[in-house]
């Protein structure tokens, strides 16, 4: 399978432009899965929740939606984007996994990062793991990466590749994630955004290095700090591998009575 992420700088609150911006550089693409960054279309520094309300979609509804679910049906692709999302007078900032004549599944982020929770509701979705094609996918969003249990509980569900849409400010992440990968044994799929947003008064640099990292730990895929898509061949069932030595799982090992 062709997995593939894509960096962006979206102009805060020019959905359409941003989504002609990513038509535009993965045309001539080809994938089976393609994980987009964290709040893709609209940008990441809302002034207040009334503004995240008004640039929010519903599930499954909303340009954003139309125009990703064209998207995987040209591409015959899963495609995995971050997205806020309105639910009455709340707003998750969500992730919607989206595949020709397969059910949609959403994600809400679990862990706000701080001034998020000004604006988010915390997730109520839990973690879920669910099959495309012959891979096992989850989904975690961003700042999720700093607790170790959410990538666990995916691994722990069956997860194979973790998507994980991101707006990363704080350095540690990309190789964090390389832990992620190895303690768990999966593929991870880090989909990060570049550029600044300076909104609310506090400027917000975005580091870029999304990154694609093999159950070995190995990054088979890296983009720097520029806008940019990449794509490399994985194989899921590599991620069934648990084993550290002929001796040693990372599940099997595990004393979960004393944590
Ligand atoms: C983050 O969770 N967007 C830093």
């Amino acid at each position: 399978m062709i997995a593939a992420i894509f960096q962006n700088n979206p102009i805060f609150g020019a959905i359409e432009n941003n989504i002609s911006d990513l038509l535009g550089a993965i045309k001539s693409k080809d994938f089976d899965l393609l994980v987009l960054p964290e709040l893709f279309a609209t940008g990441y520094q809302f002034l207040d929740k009334t503004e995240a309300l008004s640039l929010a979609d519903e599930l499954e509804h909303g340009y954003t939606f139309e125009a990703m679910k064209q998207l995987s049906h040209e591409k015959n692709a899963l495609i995995i984007y971050g997205f806020p999302q309105r639910v009455g007078n709340e707003v998750f900032n969500s992730a919607l996994a989206i595949a020709p004549n397969e059910k949609n599944h959403l994600y809400q982020k679990m862990h706000l990062f701080d001034t998020e929770k000004n604006i988010f509701s915390p997730g109520k979705t839990g973690f879920s793991v669910f099959q495309y094609r012959d891979a096992k996918i989850g989904i975690m969003i961003c700042f999720d990466w700093r607790f170790p249990e959410a990538a666990r509980k995916l691994a722990l569900l069956g997860g194979q590749i973790i998507c994980h849409p991101s707006n990363l400010v704080m350095p540690h992440c990309p190789d964090a994630m390389i832990t992620r990968a190895l303690e768990n044994c999966v593929y991870t799929a880090t989909a990060n955004r570049v550029g600044e947003e300076y909104r609310t008064g506090s400027r917000l640099k975005f580091i870029g290095k999304s990154r694609i990292i093999a159950p070995n730990g190995e990054v088979l895929a890296e983009l720097g700090t520029e806008k940019g898509f990449v794509a490399v061949v994985v194989d899921p069932k590599l991620a069934d591998n648990k084993e550290v030595t002929s001796r040693n799982g990372v599940f099997d090992d595990r004393r979960p009575e004393f944590y």
